[in-house]
């Protein structure tokens, strides 16, 4: 939706979101956190990943209810408290991933521009989700999944209230152990209004625009339904030659499968791109790592020389239910590995890291083979680019660790530019130079 009437964005929950989000669009509000933010395992509160296209609407949740029934037949309507009064509170951690995650590293000058957001790496978040499995609701609302298959229903519809509508497999909805849930909490806490409060679905495995907020209908139907999130463009991969829209027809757009899982995929939150380390500094290097479908990452391959040589980073998963084979593991991997800058190194240093999941899935080495129009599923390596320079410890941040560089507190001399603090003249001009200044030493000798 356009930015449109002023009017129809005064309800936006301002409160709710964390000032250091960084906003591609604020009508609609679309925001990624920061690395900082993507190292937690459960994305810090406020921090979470946005992904709207309308004002959030505003639900009363004592008058609320949604519905759920076949097609063309009376629905069953369902209210917050009959939801919370009579089922159990399941809890799943999960990760959300918008297919359009590291879009903007699509965009080079050789391959062209993608549509779509320019997201760096942070259109995924993880969370505690918590309410009613969606499977005990259908099965509530008279639905059983044997029946509707042998009926030729296939497929579950589910709309929010604003009108956004995607449809999930019968069979995944239904899955034992597929954890899908219909949710009114999120990390311990009431739903904030961004995620889609009071209620939304969740579908671990799936890529995030299957999880539908502001939950309005769910409708048992034969086929997808139609329109730009199922049917249309915004989810289909088309090849890296397929470079404008208007050659490619409507009916090879239809006959595509919309992307369901994302495939494996990793990337790399610390150290920031264009870090300044020095020879011999022990460097940490940190990310996450996620499969979908409930694929479990198996290994992790890091190496700072770009991809000459490699070694395998500590991994840490959400839960001890999310394990190698489960097929419920849910949620992203965080993933820490600490190296030695080496003597030799002159230059730049490229970081990479790749990841495999249980079923030896691995991602692609460049984002050229894999560019599409729709600039989704950017799964090739993660990659940071760091700068090997004579940085004094002075230099270094208030720890004297690199990992902090940048967040000195304490200390008599301030830096005019960020503001932060040193203990001597020297140390400050000597931060000046290699993190501020562009084009080395000339202003601070002058
Ligand atoms: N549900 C509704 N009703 N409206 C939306 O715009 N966006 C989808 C999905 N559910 C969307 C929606 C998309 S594309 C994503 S990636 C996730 O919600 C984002 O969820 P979040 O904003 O809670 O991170």
């Amino acid at each position: 939706m356009a930015e449109g009437d002023a009017a129809q964005w005064a309800d936006e929950p301002l409160e709710e979101r964390h000032p250091d989000l960084l906003a591609h669009t604020v009508r609609p509000y679309n925001a990624e956190p920061p690395n900082r933010a993507l190292k937690e395992m459960f994305t810090p509160e406020g921090l979470h990943y946005r992904r709207q296209h309308t004002p959030v609407p505003v639900i009363d949740e004592q008058t609320y209810s949604f519905s759920v029934g076949f097609e063309g037949e009376e629905p069953r309507c369902f209210s917050m408290s009959q939801l919370r009064g009579v089922y159990r509170e399941h809890e799943v951690a999960v990760t959300l991933m918008c297919t359009g995650n590291r879009r903007s590293e699509f965009n080079t000058d050789d391959d062209g521009e993608t549509m779509g957001l320019p997201w760096k790496n942070g259109s995924i978040s993880t969370a505690r989700w918590y309410g009613a499995l969606l499977s005990d609701v259908l099965k509530d609302a008279g639905i059983d999944r044997e029946d509707a298959e042998a009926k030729g229903y296939n497929f579950l519809t589910l709309w929010g209230q604003e009108s956004y509508h995607i449809s999930i497999p019968l069979r995944k909805a239904f899955a034992k152990d597929g954890d899908c849930t219909l949710v009114w909490k999120m990390n311990g806490v009431a739903l904030p209004r961004d995620h889609g409060f009071p209620l939304r679905a969740i579908i671990p495995g799936f890529v995030g625009a299957r999880s539908v907020k502001w939950l309005d209908r769910i409708v048992v139907t034969k086929t997808e339904v139609d329109g730009m999130h199922q049917k249309g463009i915004a989810y289909k991969q088309l090849a890296p030659n397929q470079k404008l829209l208007s050659k490619v027809t409507k009916e090879h757009i239809y006959e595509l499968p919309p992307v369901d899982h994302v495939p494996i995929t990793s990337a790399i939150t610390a150290p920031e791109p264009g870090t300044v380390v020095s020879r011999g500094d022990t460097l940490t290097i940190a990310g996450y790592a996620y499969s979908g479908a409930g694929h479990a990452v198996i290994r992790v391959d890091v190496s700072i020389d770009g991809g000459r040589s490699w070694e395998q980073a500590e991994i840490t998963r959400a839960s001890e239910v999310q394990r190698v084979r489960s097929r419920r593991a849910w949620a992203w991997v965080q993933w820490r590995l600490s190296a030695t800058v080496p003597e030799n190194s002159s230059g730049n240093l490229t970081i990479v890291c790749k990841a495999v999941d249980d079923e030896y899935n691995q991602q692609p080495h460049e984002t050229s083979p894999i560019w599409n129009l729709r600039g989704i599923l950017n799964t090739s390596w993660g990659r940071v680019h760091i700068e090997v320079g004579e940085m004094a410890n002075a230099a270094k941040s208030g720890d004297g660790s690199l990992e902090n560089v940048g967040v000195r507190l304490k200390g008599t001399f301030q830096c005019a530019e960020c503001r932060q603090l040193f203990d001597t003249e020297v140390a400050k001009n000597t931060h000046w130079k290699f993190i501020h200044a562009k084009t080395g030493l000339t202003c601070l000798e002058e």
